[in-house]
């Protein structure tokens, strides 16, 4: 991180040319299986209602998050921080973002899927106001020992004190 106290993180649209950073975040953030491919990740930052954000510092790309929009729900599809830059406030710039941008268009409900064993996400979100909606069982497959349980979490503008608002 640069010197000084005033620093924060960059968060800015992101687009299909984006998508070779994004592939190489996803895939040092994530377990080689379950790192999505630049083809993949075109796909969704071109199909209508999904928007990107990418998180910079020093203009380097940093994080990035995937959110879809539909009716007055959004959904985050991903989010992943390259490991150098972790507990950095990537994430927590990223999510406020994703927010902001969800209100903007009347979405006033985000919803997400966490493995049950992810404790620095579910620590992200929880602080950030998510509450658990639900629960699938057996939903992330791992290389080795038994499938994981997904938590549902559910983001509410009404019930949350989070800043998105402004
Ligand atoms: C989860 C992840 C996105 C967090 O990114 P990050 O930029 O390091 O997170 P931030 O620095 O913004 O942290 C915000 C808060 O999240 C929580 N947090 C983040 N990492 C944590 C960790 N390793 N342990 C405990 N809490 C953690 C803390 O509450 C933290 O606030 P604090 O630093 O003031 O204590 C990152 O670890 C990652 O990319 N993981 C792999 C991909 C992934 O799991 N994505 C989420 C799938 S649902």
């Amino acid at each position: 991180m640069p010197d000084g106290a005033s620093w924060s993180p960059q968060v800015r649209p992101g687009d299909a040319q984006d998508v070779a950073a994004m592939a190489h975040i996803h895939a040092s953030a994530f377990d080689e299986k379950a790192a999505w491919s630049a083809p993949s990740l075109l796909h969704l930052v071109e199909t209508p209602n999904v928007f990107a954000l990418m998180a910079e510092c020093d203009r380097t790309p940093a994080g990035f998050v995937l959110m879809r929009v539909a009716a007055n729900e959004a959904e985050v599809l991903t989010i992943a921080v390259d490991p150098a830059f972790h507990r950095q406030g990537m994430a927590r710039a990223l999510v406020m973002a994703g927010l902001t941008a969800a209100l903007a268009v009347e979405c006033d409900t985000v919803f997400l899927e966490v493995a049950t064993d992810n404790e620095p996400a579910k620590a992200l979100y929880q602080s950030m106001g998510f509450d658990i909606a639900g629960e699938r069982k057996a939903y992330y497959a791992r290389p080795s020992g038994p499938a994981v349980d997904a938590l549902i979490l559910r983001w509410t503008a009404q019930e949350s004190d989070a800043s998105a608002k402004g």
